[in-house]
């Protein structure tokens, strides 16, 4: 998928004096199915996370507390992405190389996923995702 298929999506907000509230329906205001929800937290400055493709996963990462930065590649361009509002969020398609960065002190980085754990849709080596994505094109 084309690396303009990732992109920042707006979350609804309902603000209120007693605290603001933001919600996410898969299949409505993301466009996948939720599986799985994992977060990142305790992230030590100058730590770099990421350094990896999926073969299927979908996945949507928003900044919960603090910020951070998602540089996104598809074998050919690149796009870096500052998170910093959890009304917000990054979309990232299948087939992205990504690496995560810039971590703000006590960034939480929440992760809703399309598909349950497996190791086996990781591509966790640069060339061998860089000759997959030149494949697919
Ligand atoms: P990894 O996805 O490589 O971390 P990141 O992309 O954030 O740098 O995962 C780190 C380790 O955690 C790896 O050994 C696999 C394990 N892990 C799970 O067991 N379940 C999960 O849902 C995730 C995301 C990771």
């Amino acid at each position: 998928m084309p690396l303009n298929d990732c992109r920042i999506i707006e979350l609804p907000r309902i603000n209120d004096p007693r605290g603001n509230l933001t919600f996410i329906e898969g299949e409505n205001h993301i466009p996948f199915d939720i599986k799985r929800v994992y977060y990142l937290y305790d992230v030590p400055g100058g730590s770099d996370r990421g350094a990896h493709a999926h073969k299927e996963l979908h996945q949507f990462v928003i900044a919960m507390s603090g910020s951070f930065d998602i540089v996104l590649d598809d074998g050919d361009r690149q796009r870096r992405f500052h998170l910093n509002r959890s009304y917000y969020g990054l979309y990232i398609c299948p087939m992205m190389w990504r690496t995560l960065d810039n971590f703000s002190s006590g960034a939480v980085c929440t992760v809703l996923a399309s598909r349950p754990y497996e190791e086996s849709d990781y591509i966790r080596d640069h060339g061998e995702f860089l000759s997959l994505a030149k494949k697919k094109k």
